[in-house]
Parts: C-alpha cells; structure tokens; sequence
C-alpha cells in the first residue's frame, strides 16, 4: 500500500513541537510493517538542506505566487525513507519558525504556502509530477496540510483515500475569506461551507469536511473535541462525522527517547540500574546552579509555554514547592506574558528556579533525565508526548486529567499503588491550588523511596512504542 504523509515539520529538520516527532516516527513504523510510506514537506532551508541524495523531480510555475518551485526527492536523514519536498524559494527560504516572521507573527503569506503544500501532495495522488509513483492513500498533519484533501475531493476521478489527523484543534488555520481567490479552490455550495468558518476561512475544516477518515491524537481527545468545550466551534461538524472520526494514541521513537542509551547523558541508565538516574540528577543540578541535593525534589517542566500548557498555573505552584524545598526547572518558550513570569521567577530564586527560553533539544534529554517529576498540568492535551518521554526516564509525569494525558498516566491513588498500577500523579481541576496540593501528595511520597521506586519501575516498562498505533492506522488505511 502507497502511503503518502503530508506535514510542516519533521523531527530533527524541523521542529516546534510534537508534530514533528510523530511525522519523523510513524512514517518509519508504517513502513516496518511493510507498507510503501513516502513524506511530503515544504522546502523550509532546514528540510531541504537536511535531505540527503535529493534529486530534482519536475519543475513547475508559477504556483501560489512562486514564479518557480523545484519538487525534490531524497532521503531522510534518520529513517531513509524517500521525502519530496517542495522547493519554492520565494515561499519557504525563510528561517526560523516554520510559521512565524521574525516579529513573531504569523507570515502573510501563510495561506499560500501551505495550500501549495496541499496542492502538491494533491498532484502527486494524480500521477502529474512523479509518474514512478502515486499515493493510494494522503494521510494530512494538522491545518498546515489540510488543503490536501480538498483539492483532492475536487478531482472527480482520483480515487485517492485521504485520512487528516488533528494534532491540535485550536489551530484551525483561519484566513480572510478573500484569501480564496488565491487558493484555486471553486467555493461555492457546499464547497463553501466546507471552507467558510464564520466569515473566515479555514484549513482544519476543509480537512475535517473532506477527508474520508479523520482521527485525533488520543481517543479521550477524539471524544471531547466533539463537545463545545473543547470543539473551538469545530465540534458540531465532528459529530456529524459519526463513526469516520477516530482516536489513536501517538507512541514513541525510543531510539531517540532511552535513557539506556541516550547520548545527551551524563550516564545512561534503566529501571534495573537506576544509579544513573541520580547521577543524572546531580549533574543536571550542577548545570543549573543548584544545590546539589539528591534529596530535594527537582520539578521540570519541558514545555511551550502558553496558556494550552498551564503554564499559569505552574506559576501559582511555585510558591508552594519551594516552601516544600523543591527545585523547578522549565525549559519552552511561548506566550511573552508567562516567559517573563518565569524569568521574574527565575531572578527571585536563582538558588532553585532555572528557567530556559528556547529551544534546546540536548537540555530537553538532560532534564527528562535528571528531573523527579515532569509537570504537565494542560488546559487540553491532545496527546503529549513529554509525559511519555518522562515515564521511559523513570521521571514521574504529573498531568492534568485531559486528552492524551487522562489515557496514558494512572493515577497513584491507594488503590492503583496497591494494585501496581499506578504510573503518576492526575488532578482535574485546572486551579494552582489543587496543582499544588497534588505536587504536595507527589512530595509525601517521594520520601518513601520503596513505592517512589515502585512507581518509576512501572513507567519505564510500560510499551508506548508505535507497535500498535501503527496497526491501528493501517486497519484505518485499509478501511477505506
Ligand atoms: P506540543 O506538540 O503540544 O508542544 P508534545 O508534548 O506533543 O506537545 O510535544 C512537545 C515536543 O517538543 C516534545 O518532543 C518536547 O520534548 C519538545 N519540546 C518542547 N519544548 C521544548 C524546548 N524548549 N526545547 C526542546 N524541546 C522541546
Ligand atoms: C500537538 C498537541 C500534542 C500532541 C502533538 C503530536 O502539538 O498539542 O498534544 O502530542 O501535537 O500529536
């Protein structure tokens, strides 16, 4: 089966979160069960400087404003798998972030260059541009790629099956509605209602409406996207979507997530040796500045720092630990508001609060490892990963009990202690009061080290590689 992905950033060439982890990771367990899976991406200078042995495929124009753009094929640099991309220098040689200007907007032109992301795979699943190749299914990440299925719904005779995975709804990819005269797509009728969102147009719904399965990052977050609490007037439209919208869970590339042989490390470890993990710790201490104490509780937080993530309520926390003798470390970046909140933090108490802003993905191995605890306390989560990541370094993953989040860590109630469970700590209300008392239940614990141990032991043998998700998109591949 031909299987073409199609997204804005991929592990390790480009990177603002998640996405980009699990574009680089499914793709390569797809095609270790034998399926034909080929990428395609936009020719952001990192992508196309990252892909080796790229040849030139076909040269086109003008499209979308370019007056020329070069499809390439080559290789990616982890899984080998062949990738296109789409060099369109007047669109994408831009650094930086994949989206935003230097002035940390939006680009203006962002509508342009991604409906030629969707337009390109589109040409691809007719045969036009690769004549050696022709998807049978365009599987479409989040709004960036969402155009994919709606151009291919508007050539009749392409029998292209397309499924779009919701990494994220609340970036719905919303234009002017005049932006259409540049997208080539007829509006009209139902088209238009497929793409018109209260005077705006939007990316996420055209995919929503257009492709002929949908699935989100995690069944609790499939489920409560379909409410208006979480459906960012989305919701009704998934509803109707009945039984074509589905959740699988995201795994995890444990050859790049493994504290047995991790090299970011001062030491590597596992659940059986876990005197890595301290050293890990102490190392991690002496980086940031603080008192090298086994002892003291060191809180991480590897995160963008918005209001999605609860970075406020961490905020409100803070107090609270450090009157515990806590140490908090945060590494993200995000919402100007919350990074100064946490560099004032930072300032306040340099002995126990170390605050990164950026992106380091070195760092972000190195606090997974040495940190006790991982706070995660999300408004939504569709799936996270870091909360993965943290139960492989026997770091214990505190969360809010939502999306992604509320199908992977169990709660370390008596009951789930007794009965070896547990995996974690959950809270429900999204107050720093009820965080804070959580993090006070996760800290009594701590000082027993048996069922502390107890509690890493069972994260880090938990299974979330891609395995089984991957069978779960293929049955949904072959569904249709
Ligand atoms: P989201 O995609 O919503 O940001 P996820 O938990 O799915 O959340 O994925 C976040 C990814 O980005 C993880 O791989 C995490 O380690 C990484 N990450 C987040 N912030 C940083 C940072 N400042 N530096 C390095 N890696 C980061
Ligand atoms: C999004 C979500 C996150 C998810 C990631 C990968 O960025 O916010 O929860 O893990 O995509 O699917």
């Amino acid at each position: 089966m031909r299987v073409l992905h199609v997204a804005a950033e991929i592990y390790p060439l480009v990177k603002t979160g998640g996405l980009a982890d699990v574009v680089a990771a499914l793709p390569a367990a797809l095609a270790a069960r034998g399926l034909d899976v080929r990428v395609l991406l936009p020719g952001m200078p990192a992508i196309l400087s990252g892909i080796v042995e790229a040849k030139r495929i076909i040269r086109l124009g003008p499209v979308f404003g370019a007056a020329v753009v070069t499809l390439r094929r080559g290789r990616l640099p982890d899984s080998g798998l062949l990738a296109y991309v789409i060099d369109a220098p007047f669109l994408y040689r831009r650094d930086g972030s994949p989206y935003l200007g230097p002035d940390g907007r939006d680009w203006r032109d962002n509508h342009r260059r991604f409906a030629l992301l969707g337009w390109i795979a589109a040409h691809l699943a007719t045969g036009e541009l690769d004549r050696s190749w022709r998807p049978e299914v365009v599987h479409a990440h989040d709004w960036h790629a969402g155009l994919a299925p709606a151009y291919i719904a508007q050539c009749p005779a392409l029998n292209t099956a397309t499924v779009f995975t919701i990494h994220n709804l609340a970036f719905r990819g919303l234009f002017p509605l005049d932006h259409h005269n540049d997208l080539g797509l007829m509006i009209s009728g139902a088209d238009q209602s497929a793409l018109e969102f209260h005077g705006h147009l939007s990316f996420m719904k055209a995919a929503l409406f257009h492709s002929a399965r949908v699935n989100a990052v995690s069944p609790t977050y499939a489920r409560e996207i379909c409410t208006p609490e979480f459906g960012w007037g989305l919701d009704g439209l998934l509803r109707d979507r009945g039984a074509n919208l589905s959740g699988i869970l995201n795994g995890v590339d444990y050859a790049v997530w493994d504290p047995g042989s991790d090299r970011a490390l001062a030491h590597n470890y596992t659940a059986d040796r876990l005197r890595g993990k301290r050293i890990c710790k102490l190392r991690l201490q002496a980086e940031l500045g603080f008192a090298l104490r086994s002892k003291a509780p060191l809180l991480a937080v590897v995160s963008r720092l918005t209001s999605q993530k609860g970075m406020d309520l961490v905020l409100g926390a803070l107090p609270d630990v450090l009157a515990a003798g806590g140490q908090l470390v945060v590494i993200g970046s995000g919402e100007a508001e919350i990074e100064n909140a946490f560099r004032a933090a930072a300032r306040a108490h340099p002995a126990s609060v170390s605050v990164h802003l950026g992106f380091d993905d070195a760092l972000s191995h190195r606090i997974m490892a040495g940190a006790d605890i991982l706070l995660v306390p999300s408004r939504f989560e569709p799936c996270g990963l870091t909360q993965l990541y943290a139960l492989r370094y026997g770091t214990i993953p505190l969360v809010r009990r939502v999306g992604g989040l509320a199908d992977t860590v169990i709660d370390a109630t008596p009951e789930h202690l007794r009965a070896g469970t547990a995996n974690g700590f959950v809270f429900d209300d999204a107050s720093s009061r009820v965080l804070a008392g959580r993090i006070g239940d996760a800290l009594t614990l701590m000082r027993s080290a048996a069922a502390w141990q107890q509690l890493q032991k069972r994260g880090m043998a938990q299974d979330f590689s891609w395995a089984d998700s991957a069978l779960r998109y293929e049955a949904l591949y072959r569904s249709i």
